[in-house]
């Protein structure tokens, strides 16, 4: 949440600035701002509304700065207006700050700052910060660096900052807890920003700044020490592997269409080098030497929030049935506030697209200081979740925009399935024809979800029907009802349709009462071993009139004379059913969203990196 981004070097930085924030807009979208050190001056700019509203207000100027930072803002304290938008001065004005996280006891040094005579101009915990940094350094006469590592000492909560000051023109200086920061290392320059999409387009060197670690960039040189010492450590330069195309539009209308179609092509990825169906190979490098004691575990405990902790659900159907593993899935906003039962023996599994949610990283922190192993299974590589795990597999699904997650959903998805089968050999829980199956139809995957697109356009149609619906309901069974969980979360976010998943045998306990002719109503109806149980349910449903649109399985004759549309998928193994089945309900709520003039990308109020509690 919040994105930063900041520039030093011979470049000019406004434009760079600029195109970065752009790029981390998805991370935040309610304000934006820059500041920037032009011919000795501290000058910020900042704006209410998206980044091309600061760019329109900043269009015809001069901005011939080598040095600025930059902030696109995903509003906690205050509501989002210019005034709280990021960069954040200073008492005398010579400071700047950008800052993405929470200082959660900024109340209390707000209080003391004013009872010294400092002014505040915004409702931010960040201008709180800066102004502490100011008085410390007044106080005790240190130097901002200094100044920087003793205010960051007293405060309490998440951050990542970057701070530029009038009186070292060539210098930043940045640092980091809880709140992800990447610098990029080029030729007698550096960029920073909250991941490393504003940065791949100049320089692929870059060092992923830990936690209570400071990094001050100054005339050209980096220095990176912990916040307690001040020693240096030698900066850890690693490759980046991010592609530019892979953050781009490519032709399409928005990111998260771009992301439905890469899902043949990301399932793959997640599944390259790790399996191969010919000679039954299946290894998942980063769990090698875990796989035992997964196989001992007496218990997995999954935690995850959002389309993740869907995941999380259909991998608990799927470690149960393939391996006899007890799994529960947690809530991690959730697990982290109660006092969980966890035993030495159990595995922790953290699923997280971005490797940053903030409650997914406190609940592995409780998990651990438990005495539990934690495996993760996150997107973003180097991201802090990835970095607080004991072990885990990336689901190398590359970079997600679009705010919505879809190929993440279905790349995790299918490294949970991998990371079942693998245990559940290991433990000789499924016979060695059953491994095999499941491996030759998992390499079929790919193409059956590309056959799904074939529906596209018919899927467009029924969404055309049902743009202006109110309500729907999403109804499946076992495996498919995390996918109509997810079908439901996938509206809600990106048309603000109120929409809810249900298991399908739970409607009649209340939500029947919903059903009119006006009440759309979308089954996941593949065939599987409760076929029979869910025509019952569409029965019902058709008994009172409601509008039913039926996910099917290719050829299925029954179910189209009972229903109002239905949507094939091609067949596949019952434990492989939720990564084609959930590709039509994807689709589903992306048309009904650009037919109603939504912001698919951006929807209101969200942000797709969520480092707050
Ligand atoms: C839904 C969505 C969110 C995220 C959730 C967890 O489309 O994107 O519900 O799934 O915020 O995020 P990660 O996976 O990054 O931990």
């Amino acid at each position: 949440m919040c994105g930063i981004v900041a520039y030093v070097g011979n470049r000019e930085a406004y434009p760079l600035i600029l195109k970065g924030l752009k790029r981390l807009e998805y991370r935040g979208y309610d304000s934006s701002g820059i500041a920037l050190l032009e011919n000795g001056e501290l000058n910020i700019y900042k704006k209410k509304g998206k980044v091309t509203d600061l760019e329109s207000e900043l269009n015809g100027k001069q901005l011939p700065a080598t040095i600025g930072i930059g902030h696109t803002r995903w509003a906690t304290h205050g509501e989002p207006n210019d005034v709280n938008a990021h960069p954040h001065y200073s008492n005398n004005r010579r400071l700047a700050i950008i800052h993405n996280g929470i200082i959660e006891n900024y109340a209390s040094i707000k209080q003391n700052l004013v009872g010294k005579g400092h002014k505040f101009l915004s409702d931010t915990d960040t201008e709180v910060l800066i102004h502490f940094i100011e008085d410390v350094q007044k106080e005790t006469g240190a130097t901002l660096e200094a100044a920087v590592r003793l205010a960051l000492k007293e405060v309490v909560g998440a951050y990542a900052i970057v701070v530029m000051s009038i009186d070292h023109p060539g210098q930043l200086i940045a640092a980091r807890k809880g709140s992800p920061l990447v610098i990029g290392v080029g030729e007698n320059e550096y960029f920073l920003a909250s991941d490393a999409t504003p940065i791949i387009e100049y320089t692929k060197d870059v060092v992923y700044l830990d936690d209570y670690e400071v990094a001050v960039i100054n005339e050209g040189k980096l220095s990176i020490q912990h916040l307690d010492s001040t020693k240096e450590t030698t900066p850890y330069i690693q490759k980046l592997e991010m592609e530019l195309e892979t953050i781009e539009k490519g032709g399409y209308d928005h990111f998260m269409i771009k992301e439905i179609f890469e899902q043949p092509r990301s399932i793959a990825d997640s599944m390259r080098g790790r399996l191969r169906a010919d000679d039954a190979h299946l290894q998942l490098g980063g769990l090698n030497d875990y796989l035992d004691k997964l196989a001992q575990a007496d218990r997995v405990v999954i935690v995850g929030c959002g389309t993740s902790w869907h995941a999380g659900l259909v991998a608990e159907y799927m470690f149960e049935e393939l391996a006899r593993i007890n799994v529960e899935v947690e809530y991690a906003s959730e697990f982290r506030y109660r006092n969980p039962v966890i035993k030495e023996n159990d595995i922790v599994i953290a699923i997280s697209q971005s490797g940053e949610t903030a409650d997914t990283l406190a609940a592995i922190e409780l998990a651990k200081s438990k005495g539990a192993t934690i495996f993760g299974v996150c997107n973003v590589v180097g991201s802090s979740i990835a970095r607080a795990t004991h072990a885990g597999a990336y689901t190398h699904a590359g970079p997600e925009i679009g705010v919505a997650s879809t190929k993440a959903f279905t790349a995790q998805v299918t490294v949970l399935t991998l990371m079942a089968i693998a245990v559940a050999k290991r433990k000789g829980t499924i016979s060695e024809e059953t491994y095999r199956q499941l491996l030759i139809e998992l390499e079929t995957i790919p193409s059956k979800v590309d056959k799904v697109f074939e529906n596209a356009a018919k899927i467009k149609e029924i969404a055309f029907i049902f743009t202006y619906a109110r309500n729907f309901i999403y109804l499946g069974r076992g495996l498919n009802f995390p996918v109509a969980l997810e079908g439901a979360l996938k509206l809600k976010e990106i048309s603000y349709i109120h929409a809810e998943g249900y298991p399908a045998a739970e409607m009649k306990h209340g939500p029947i009462a919903l059903i009119d002719e006006d009440m759309p109503v979308v089954f996941l109806a593949t065939k599987d071993s409760s076929y029979e149980k869910i025509v019952s349910n569409i029965q019902e449903v058709k008994a009172r009139k409601g509008r039913v649109i039926a996910i099917v399985t290719e050829g299925d004759t029954l179910i189209p004379g009972m229903v109002d549309f239905v949507i094939e998928v091609p067949n596949t193994h019952e434990i492989l059913t939720p990564l084609v089945s959930v590709i039509p309900l994807q689709l589903l709520s992306y048309y009904i969203a650009v037919m109603r003039g939504r912001n698919v990308d951006q929807p209101r109020n969200l942000a797709k990196s969520v480092t707050v509690e």
